[in-house]
Protein backbone atom coordinates (compact mmCIF):
# COMPACT_ATOMS: atom_id res chain seq x y z
CA UNK A 1 0.00 0.00 0.00
CA UNK A 2 1.06 3.73 -0.53
CA UNK A 3 2.48 5.47 2.32
CA UNK A 4 0.36 7.50 4.33
CA UNK A 5 0.97 10.38 6.79
CA UNK A 6 0.27 9.40 10.55
CA UNK A 7 0.06 11.77 13.51
CA UNK A 8 3.10 12.64 16.24
CA UNK A 9 3.38 14.25 19.08
CA UNK A 10 5.98 16.66 20.18
CA UNK A 11 7.44 15.65 23.47
CA UNK A 12 10.02 17.60 23.72
CA UNK A 13 12.02 20.31 22.04
CA UNK A 14 15.99 21.16 22.67
CA UNK A 15 17.78 23.98 21.56
CA UNK A 16 21.44 22.90 19.56
CA UNK A 17 22.36 26.30 18.59
CA UNK A 18 20.58 29.88 17.88
CA UNK A 19 18.71 28.34 14.48
CA UNK A 20 18.73 24.68 15.59
CA UNK A 21 16.75 22.33 17.75
CA UNK A 22 15.42 18.85 17.87
CA UNK A 23 12.67 17.49 18.26
CA UNK A 24 11.58 14.46 20.03
CA UNK A 25 8.06 12.14 19.39
CA UNK A 26 5.75 10.14 20.88
CA UNK A 27 4.78 7.45 18.77
CA UNK A 28 1.18 5.81 19.64
CA UNK A 29 1.67 2.20 20.95
CA UNK A 30 -0.12 0.87 17.31
CA UNK A 31 2.34 3.00 15.20
CA UNK A 32 5.42 1.53 16.40
CA UNK A 33 5.87 -0.96 13.92
CA UNK A 34 5.13 1.60 11.37
CA UNK A 35 7.95 4.24 12.58
CA UNK A 36 10.90 0.97 12.94
CA UNK A 37 13.51 3.05 11.10
CA UNK A 38 17.14 2.76 9.80
CA UNK A 39 19.93 4.89 10.88
CA UNK A 40 20.03 7.68 8.06
CA UNK A 41 16.58 7.56 7.44
CA UNK A 42 14.42 10.93 6.78
CA UNK A 43 10.78 11.74 8.20
CA UNK A 44 8.60 13.75 5.52
CA UNK A 45 6.61 15.98 7.52
CA UNK A 46 3.33 17.83 6.22
CA UNK A 47 2.55 21.05 8.00
CA UNK A 48 -0.02 23.95 7.44
CA UNK A 49 1.09 26.93 7.62
CA UNK A 50 -1.48 30.41 6.90
CA UNK A 51 -3.23 27.71 5.64
CA UNK A 52 -0.98 26.57 3.30
CA UNK A 53 0.18 23.05 2.92
CA UNK A 54 3.64 22.31 3.13
CA UNK A 55 6.30 19.23 3.02
CA UNK A 56 9.75 18.75 4.37
CA UNK A 57 12.27 16.45 4.81
CA UNK A 58 13.78 15.84 8.30
CA UNK A 59 16.63 13.68 8.98
CA UNK A 60 16.63 11.39 11.85
CA UNK A 61 19.24 11.88 14.51
CA UNK A 62 17.95 9.40 16.77
CA UNK A 63 19.56 6.19 16.84
CA UNK A 64 17.56 2.69 16.38
CA UNK A 65 19.90 1.00 18.50
CA UNK A 66 19.59 3.32 20.94
CA UNK A 67 16.89 3.44 23.81
CA UNK A 68 15.71 6.84 22.64
CA UNK A 69 12.86 8.45 21.08
CA UNK A 70 12.14 9.16 17.73
CA UNK A 71 14.11 12.63 16.88
CA UNK A 72 14.58 15.03 13.90
CA UNK A 73 16.72 18.03 13.65
CA UNK A 74 15.57 21.33 12.10
CA UNK A 75 18.07 23.70 11.50
CA UNK A 76 16.29 27.60 10.09
CA UNK A 77 17.14 27.84 6.26
CA UNK A 78 17.06 31.04 5.31
CA UNK A 79 13.41 32.02 4.65
CA UNK A 80 12.08 28.36 4.99
CA UNK A 81 8.55 29.00 6.40
CA UNK A 82 8.31 24.93 7.79
CA UNK A 83 11.88 25.33 9.71
CA UNK A 84 10.97 29.20 10.92
CA UNK A 85 7.36 28.02 12.03
CA UNK A 86 8.83 24.80 13.72
CA UNK A 87 11.80 27.10 15.57
CA UNK A 88 9.23 30.07 16.98
CA UNK A 89 6.24 28.10 17.46
CA UNK A 90 6.38 24.24 17.84
CA UNK A 91 5.99 23.05 21.31
CA UNK A 92 5.59 20.13 23.19
CA UNK A 93 2.02 18.49 22.79
CA UNK A 94 1.36 19.64 19.06
CA UNK A 95 0.61 17.24 16.58
CA UNK A 96 2.31 16.62 13.02
CA UNK A 97 1.96 14.37 10.77
CA UNK A 98 4.56 12.45 8.82
CA UNK A 99 4.70 9.89 6.80
CA UNK A 100 7.35 6.50 8.23
CA UNK A 101 10.67 6.96 7.89
CA UNK A 102 12.35 6.57 4.50
CA UNK A 103 15.50 6.77 2.56
CA UNK A 104 18.77 5.23 2.12
CA UNK A 105 21.66 7.13 3.28
CA UNK A 106 22.04 3.60 5.40
CA UNK A 107 23.92 0.49 5.52
CA UNK A 108 23.16 -3.11 7.01
CA UNK A 109 25.35 -3.20 10.69
CA UNK A 110 26.86 -7.01 11.37
CA UNK A 111 28.31 -7.22 14.99
CA UNK A 112 31.03 -9.31 13.48
CA UNK A 113 32.37 -6.64 11.17
CA UNK A 114 35.42 -4.59 11.69
CA UNK A 115 35.14 -1.58 9.41
CA UNK A 116 36.46 2.43 9.72
CA UNK A 117 33.70 4.42 9.00
CA UNK A 118 34.59 7.78 7.94
CA UNK A 119 31.80 10.44 7.74
CA UNK A 120 32.04 13.68 6.22
CA UNK A 121 29.38 16.15 7.46
CA UNK A 122 28.79 20.07 6.71
CA UNK A 123 25.95 22.13 9.18
CA UNK A 124 22.67 20.21 9.51
CA UNK A 125 24.02 16.92 7.32
CA UNK A 126 25.67 16.34 11.09
CA UNK A 127 21.97 14.98 11.59
CA UNK A 128 22.06 11.77 9.78
CA UNK A 129 25.42 11.06 10.79
CA UNK A 130 24.77 11.55 14.20
CA UNK A 131 22.02 8.63 14.35
CA UNK A 132 24.70 6.80 11.74
CA UNK A 133 27.63 7.03 14.06
CA UNK A 134 25.65 6.36 17.57
CA UNK A 135 23.93 3.04 15.44
CA UNK A 136 27.71 1.75 14.97
CA UNK A 137 29.21 2.13 18.34
CA UNK A 138 26.52 0.44 19.47
CA UNK A 139 26.39 -2.47 17.09
CA UNK A 140 30.12 -2.83 15.54
CA UNK A 141 32.03 -3.05 18.60
CA UNK A 142 35.12 -3.86 16.51
CA UNK A 143 34.55 -1.01 14.05
CA UNK A 144 35.96 2.99 14.27
CA UNK A 145 34.45 5.84 13.20
CA UNK A 146 36.19 9.17 12.08
CA UNK A 147 33.72 12.04 11.84
CA UNK A 148 34.81 14.91 9.86
CA UNK A 149 32.41 17.71 10.77
CA UNK A 150 32.80 21.11 9.06
CA UNK A 151 30.72 24.42 10.30
CA UNK A 152 30.88 28.06 9.87
CA UNK A 153 31.57 28.95 12.96
CA UNK A 154 32.13 26.83 16.30
CA UNK A 155 28.57 28.52 18.00
CA UNK A 156 27.13 26.62 14.57
CA UNK A 157 27.85 23.23 16.02
CA UNK A 158 25.25 20.83 16.29
CA UNK A 159 25.33 18.52 18.76
CA UNK A 160 28.81 19.95 20.20
CA UNK A 161 28.10 18.66 23.79
CA UNK A 162 26.78 15.30 22.76
CA UNK A 163 29.23 14.64 20.27
CA UNK A 164 32.03 15.07 22.65
CA UNK A 165 30.96 12.85 25.48
CA UNK A 166 30.39 10.20 22.64
CA UNK A 167 34.17 10.55 22.01
CA UNK A 168 34.76 10.32 25.75
CA UNK A 169 32.77 7.98 26.03
CA UNK A 170 34.11 5.24 23.54
CA UNK A 171 38.17 6.01 23.72
CA UNK A 172 39.52 4.99 20.06
CA UNK A 173 36.60 3.66 18.58
CA UNK A 174 35.42 7.44 17.62
CA UNK A 175 37.38 9.94 16.44
CA UNK A 176 36.44 13.91 15.87
CA UNK A 177 37.77 16.00 13.73
CA UNK A 178 36.36 19.99 13.58
CA UNK A 179 36.41 22.28 10.76
CA UNK A 180 35.71 25.54 11.13
CA UNK A 181 35.73 28.12 8.57
CA UNK A 182 36.18 31.75 11.20
CA UNK A 183 38.02 31.43 13.95
CA UNK A 184 40.09 28.99 15.90
CA UNK A 185 38.84 28.78 18.30
CA UNK A 186 37.85 24.98 19.62
CA UNK A 187 38.65 23.54 15.58
CA UNK A 188 41.05 21.32 14.80
CA UNK A 189 41.39 22.70 11.04
CA UNK A 190 40.26 26.06 9.56
CA UNK A 191 39.09 26.88 6.65
CA UNK A 192 36.96 25.82 4.09
CA UNK A 193 36.49 22.16 3.04
CA UNK A 194 37.84 22.38 -0.73
CA UNK A 195 39.28 19.43 -2.48
CA UNK A 196 43.13 19.82 -0.94
CA UNK A 197 41.74 20.19 2.52
CA UNK A 198 40.09 17.14 1.87
CA UNK A 199 42.60 15.67 0.39
CA UNK A 200 44.90 16.26 3.89
CA UNK A 201 42.49 15.16 5.95
CA UNK A 202 42.43 11.57 4.30
CA UNK A 203 46.14 11.57 4.12
CA UNK A 204 46.15 12.58 8.34
CA UNK A 205 43.45 10.66 9.52
CA UNK A 206 42.20 7.80 6.68
CA UNK A 207 45.47 6.25 5.05
CA UNK A 208 44.17 3.34 4.47
CA UNK A 209 41.03 3.62 2.24
CA UNK A 210 40.22 -0.13 1.42
CA UNK A 211 38.72 -1.40 4.55
CA UNK A 212 36.54 2.35 5.01
CA UNK A 213 33.15 3.43 4.26
CA UNK A 214 32.30 6.75 3.78
CA UNK A 215 29.31 8.56 4.14
CA UNK A 216 28.82 12.17 3.30
CA UNK A 217 26.00 14.99 4.19
CA UNK A 218 26.38 18.11 3.95
CA UNK A 219 26.06 21.34 1.49
CA UNK A 220 26.13 20.12 -2.33
CA UNK A 221 29.69 21.90 -2.94
CA UNK A 222 30.90 20.29 0.22
CA UNK A 223 29.77 17.00 -0.89
CA UNK A 224 31.40 17.17 -4.35
CA UNK A 225 34.75 18.47 -3.31
CA UNK A 226 34.87 15.25 -0.83
CA UNK A 227 33.44 12.84 -3.75
CA UNK A 228 35.77 13.83 -6.21
CA UNK A 229 38.84 13.55 -3.87
CA UNK A 230 37.50 10.08 -2.90
CA UNK A 231 36.69 8.99 -6.49
CA UNK A 232 40.70 9.98 -7.49
CA UNK A 233 41.63 8.07 -4.53
CA UNK A 234 40.26 5.22 -6.10
CA UNK A 235 37.25 4.47 -3.79
CA UNK A 236 34.42 2.42 -5.42
CA UNK A 237 31.11 4.21 -5.28
CA UNK A 238 29.59 1.05 -3.30
CA UNK A 239 31.76 2.47 -0.40
CA UNK A 240 30.68 6.24 -0.66
CA UNK A 241 26.89 7.10 0.28
CA UNK A 242 25.45 10.53 0.06
CA UNK A 243 22.74 12.06 0.98
CA UNK A 244 21.72 15.31 -0.84
CA UNK A 245 19.61 17.86 1.09
CA UNK A 246 19.35 20.15 -2.02
CA UNK A 247 20.09 19.29 -5.99
CA UNK A 248 22.32 22.11 -7.88
CA UNK A 249 22.29 19.67 -11.00
CA UNK A 250 25.36 22.73 -12.01
CA UNK A 251 27.57 21.23 -9.59
CA UNK A 252 26.72 17.23 -10.15
CA UNK A 253 29.11 15.12 -10.60
CA UNK A 254 28.48 13.60 -14.21
CA UNK A 255 28.06 10.31 -13.59
CA UNK A 256 25.02 10.84 -10.98
CA UNK A 257 22.68 12.09 -14.43
CA UNK A 258 23.64 9.07 -16.10
CA UNK A 259 19.98 7.92 -17.11
CA UNK A 260 19.69 11.40 -18.89
CA UNK A 261 20.19 9.87 -22.62
CA UNK A 262 16.55 9.51 -24.03
CA UNK A 263 16.17 11.76 -26.96
CA UNK A 264 13.38 15.01 -25.67
CA UNK A 265 11.61 13.58 -29.36
CA UNK A 266 10.56 10.92 -27.60
CA UNK A 267 8.89 13.00 -24.52
CA UNK A 268 5.89 14.01 -25.70
CA UNK A 269 2.09 14.38 -24.37
CA UNK A 270 1.62 10.59 -23.74
CA UNK A 271 -1.04 8.65 -21.59
CA UNK A 272 -0.14 6.72 -18.06
CA UNK A 273 -1.76 4.65 -15.38
CA UNK A 274 -0.73 4.72 -11.73
CA UNK A 275 -1.72 2.37 -8.99
CA UNK A 276 -2.04 4.51 -6.17
CA UNK A 277 -3.96 3.16 -2.64
CA UNK A 278 -5.25 0.19 -4.29
CA UNK A 279 -6.91 2.07 -7.11
CA UNK A 280 -6.24 2.36 -10.78
CA UNK A 281 -5.74 6.14 -12.45
CA UNK A 282 -5.06 7.02 -15.88
CA UNK A 283 -4.21 10.66 -16.81
CA UNK A 284 -2.01 12.76 -19.51
CA UNK A 285 1.66 13.59 -18.97
CA UNK A 286 2.12 17.06 -21.11
CA UNK A 287 6.20 17.40 -21.85
CA UNK A 288 6.92 19.74 -19.70
CA UNK A 289 5.42 17.79 -16.62
CA UNK A 290 6.32 15.14 -14.63
CA UNK A 291 3.87 12.13 -13.79
CA UNK A 292 3.77 13.26 -10.25
CA UNK A 293 3.08 16.96 -11.61
CA UNK A 294 0.38 15.10 -13.68
CA UNK A 295 -0.69 12.98 -11.11
CA UNK A 296 -1.53 15.93 -8.89
CA UNK A 297 -3.17 17.81 -11.62
CA UNK A 298 -5.52 15.10 -11.75
CA UNK A 299 -6.97 15.86 -8.07
CA UNK A 300 -4.71 12.72 -7.20
CA UNK A 301 -2.61 12.40 -3.95
CA UNK A 302 0.74 10.40 -4.56
CA UNK A 303 3.33 10.68 -1.86
CA UNK A 304 5.96 13.26 -2.20
CA UNK A 305 7.93 15.59 -0.56
CA UNK A 306 11.21 17.42 -1.97
CA UNK A 307 10.11 17.32 -6.01
CA UNK A 308 13.67 17.54 -6.78
CA UNK A 309 15.03 14.52 -6.93
CA UNK A 310 17.03 14.74 -3.24
CA UNK A 311 14.32 12.09 -1.16
CA UNK A 312 12.46 8.78 -2.29
CA UNK A 313 9.36 9.71 -0.93
CA UNK A 314 7.67 10.09 -4.86
CA UNK A 315 9.23 6.39 -5.34
CA UNK A 316 6.69 3.78 -7.56
CA UNK A 317 7.54 0.28 -9.24
CA UNK A 318 7.66 0.72 -13.00
CA UNK A 319 5.43 -1.88 -14.03
CA UNK A 320 5.56 -1.83 -18.13
CA UNK A 321 6.92 0.75 -19.96
CA UNK A 322 9.90 3.13 -20.29
CA UNK A 323 10.18 6.42 -18.86
CA UNK A 324 13.26 9.10 -18.40
CA UNK A 325 14.31 10.57 -14.90
CA UNK A 326 15.94 13.93 -15.12
CA UNK A 327 17.77 13.09 -11.38
CA UNK A 328 17.82 9.45 -10.01
CA UNK A 329 20.36 10.19 -7.43
CA UNK A 330 17.94 9.46 -4.42
CA UNK A 331 17.45 5.48 -5.59
CA UNK A 332 19.72 2.84 -5.21
CA UNK A 333 21.43 0.10 -7.48
CA UNK A 334 19.33 -2.35 -6.40
CA UNK A 335 15.68 0.20 -6.55
CA UNK A 336 17.05 0.99 -10.48
CA UNK A 337 17.51 -2.67 -10.62
CA UNK A 338 14.24 -3.61 -9.60
CA UNK A 339 12.15 -1.18 -11.51
CA UNK A 340 11.89 1.58 -8.85
CA UNK A 341 11.27 5.35 -10.55
CA UNK A 342 11.06 9.04 -8.91
CA UNK A 343 8.14 10.04 -10.19
CA UNK A 344 8.81 13.60 -9.90
CA UNK A 345 11.89 13.30 -12.16
CA UNK A 346 10.43 10.77 -14.83
CA UNK A 347 8.53 11.54 -18.31
CA UNK A 348 6.87 8.89 -19.91
CA UNK A 349 8.93 7.78 -23.44
CA UNK A 350 6.50 5.16 -24.30
CA UNK A 351 3.05 4.63 -24.51
CA UNK A 352 2.04 1.92 -22.00
CA UNK A 353 3.91 3.05 -18.91
CA UNK A 354 2.34 1.83 -15.48
CA UNK A 355 3.78 3.08 -11.94
CA UNK A 356 2.61 1.29 -9.09
CA UNK A 357 3.17 3.00 -5.89
CA UNK A 358 1.72 0.71 -3.44
CA UNK A 359 4.84 -1.67 -4.20
S1 LIG B 1 9.64 13.93 -4.00
FE1 LIG B 1 11.74 13.80 -3.37
S2 LIG B 1 12.60 12.70 -5.06
FE2 LIG B 1 10.56 12.99 -5.72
Amino acid sequence: MSVQFFPLTIRDIQRQTDDAIAITFDVAEDLRPVFNYKQGQYLTIRLDVDGVSHRRNYSLCSSPYWDEPLTIAVKKVGDGVVSSWLLHNAKPGDVIEAYPPMGNFTKELRPDQARHYVLFGGGSGITPLYSILKSILRVEPDSVVTLIYANRTRDAVIFRAELEALVNSHPGKLRLVHFVEEGAEGADRQGRMDEDMVAAVLNEWVPVLDTADFFVCGPTPMMDNVINVLHRKGVNDRHIHREYFTLDRNGMNPEMAADNTAATDDIVRRTVRIRLYGSEHSFDVDPDESILMAAQKADLDPPYACQIGACCTCRARLISGKVKMDEREALSDDEIAEGYILTCQSHPLTDDVVADYDQ
